[in-house]
């Protein structure tokens, strides 16, 4: 770990253009972090903040791990490099063989990529090229939802729900249409899934009629949704979705990019909620965060479709990317699912998850909270907006929470809490402490 203490901030912020941040506001009150270790990050002022967000979904076994650390660093001196197309290095496949040991039912193929955008978009590239490798062409709807996340690509961005994400490009990808969100009021403070809400599933059935089925390529979902402030299916709802997308050939893509690997006490959500579906995204947990990877793992017939499609040597999904299964990568995947494995970490969020979510709840009663949500090491505290400025509040919350040594994550009025998944249950404790005795301070 980086020695601790205070640092010089550097001295010109400016040439940097930060993502998803309110350049100014950070630059006149910068908030740098520095070092990492456990459960905690330092900032550039020597603080120790308490990780409850595990960096940004990323960190599920906490920072610092030195078997992660050496891999990579074993993996650079060995080989920096290599040429992903038509060449390929021993670590790619033994990931992807990792992985799909992981995943349920016969999804058995794994396609890399470097983020999860880049997974999102690739996972609708592929089930659009399917159908048509299938002969049916006409397949070239898309279906998201409201309050969906999906990245920022082009695809991810049109299938997903989030009006700011949206609005200030163009008319995005055309053919694209929208589930409604999940989200009802009236289920406040509800524990874990809600009982009711799984008909807002057969909204599916209105699109479709709407479209008609041989227009339809895919569905995307977040099993819950996380970017928007945590949304949590209804009972029967992702059942409801799946038997939807059977009963009219459409594939159902599951964006587990926040849920895959232990988030909910489970390899992948899939296996929580018990569905198998077409396509999985993931990224962020893959490898701690540690190097960039994204993955799309596909169902045995999908690949075998591409690999009908073609002769024996042609390729068969024009598609890739120069950093597809980069060795740095696939040693940190590596080392990262030993963690998880060695030290049964999934299993860990699911012990924890009871305790995790009192103490959530906990919270309820505070000021300005209007709705408490969560699954497995994931909660949503969502705050009341101050009249007239939405976000205003929320993003008050989480600075005053960084001030007083806990990351948060925000989006408009709800703080999202996911820790890595090897808390302590005094940690977990501390988190929801924190926002307490913030939200009793904001105006
Ligand atoms: C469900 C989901 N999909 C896709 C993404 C995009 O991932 P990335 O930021 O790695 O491109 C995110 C990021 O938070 C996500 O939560």
């Amino acid at each position: 770990m980086a020695e601790a203490g205070p640092r010089p901030l550097p001295n010109d912020l400016d040439a940097l253009w930060m993502p998803f941040t309110a350049n100014r506001a950070f630059k006149s009150a910068p908030r740098l972090l520095v070092a990492a270790e456990g459960m905690y990050y330092t900032s550039h002022d020597g603080r120790r903040i308490l990780d409850g967000a595990a960096g940004m979904w990323c960190c599920n076994a906490g920072h610092g791990r030195a078997s992660i650390t050496r891999a990579i660093q074993a993996q650079a001196e060995e080989m920096d490099f290599a040429p992903p197309f038509q060449m390929g290095h021993p670590k790619a496949f033994e990931l992807a063989s990792r992985v799909a040991d992981l995943l349920p039912g016969d999804l058995s193929r794994v396609f890399f990529t470097n983020s999860g955008s880049e997974a999102a978009d690739t996972a609708l590239k592929i089930a659009i090229a399917y159908h048509r490798l299938r002969g049916e062409g006409a397949r070239t709807r898309l279906i998201g939802r409201e309050r969906g996340y999906h990245g920022v690509g082009f695809g991810g961005m049109s299938v997903g729900g989030i009006a700011n994400n949206r609005k200030f490009f163009g008319a995005l990808l055309p053919g694209v249409d929208h589930l409604p969100h999940t989200h009802d009021p009236a289920r406040a403070f509800t524990r874990g899934q809600p009982e009711t809400g799984a008909e807002r599933a057969d909204e599916l059935e209105r699109l479709v009629a709407l479209h008609d089925p041989s227009t339809i390529a895919a569905v995307i979902v977040e099993p819950v949704a996380g970017s928007t402030g945590v949304l949590v299916p209804p009972e029967g709802y992702l059942e409801a979705l799946r038997r939807i997308c059977d009963r009219h050939g459409i594939l159902l893509i599951f964006d587990e990019v926040i849920t895959g690997f232990g988030r909910l006490g489970a390899a992948f959500a899939a296996e929580r909620f018990g569905i198998v579906p077409d396509l999985i995204t993931m990224a962020k947990g893959l490898t701690n965060g540690a190097v960039p990877m994204g993955a799309v793992a596909v169902r045995e017939g999908i690949y075998q479709a591409f690999m009908a499609g073609a002769a024996e040597n042609a390729i068969e999904l024009f598609h890739g990317y120069t950093y597809s299964a980069h060795p740095l990568a696939c040693a940190a995947g590596l080392a990262t699912l030993d963690l998880y494995r060695d030290e049964a970490l999934f299993e860990r969020a699911r012990r924890l998850e009871p305790h995790f979510e009192a103490a959530a709840h906990r919270l309820r009663g505070s000021a300005h909270v209007v709705d408490i949500r969560n699954l497995g090491l994931v909660a949503g505290i969502e705050l009341a907006p101050i009249p007239g400025k939405p976000g205003a509040r929320g993003y008050d919350a989480f600075v005053k929470c960084y001030e007083a040594g806990l990351l948060a994550r925000v989006t408009g009025d709800i703080l999202a809490l996911s820790p890595p998944l090897i808390a302590e249950t005094c940690q977990i404790d501390e988190i929801f402490g924190t926002i307490g005795a913030v939200l009793a301070g904001l105006d």
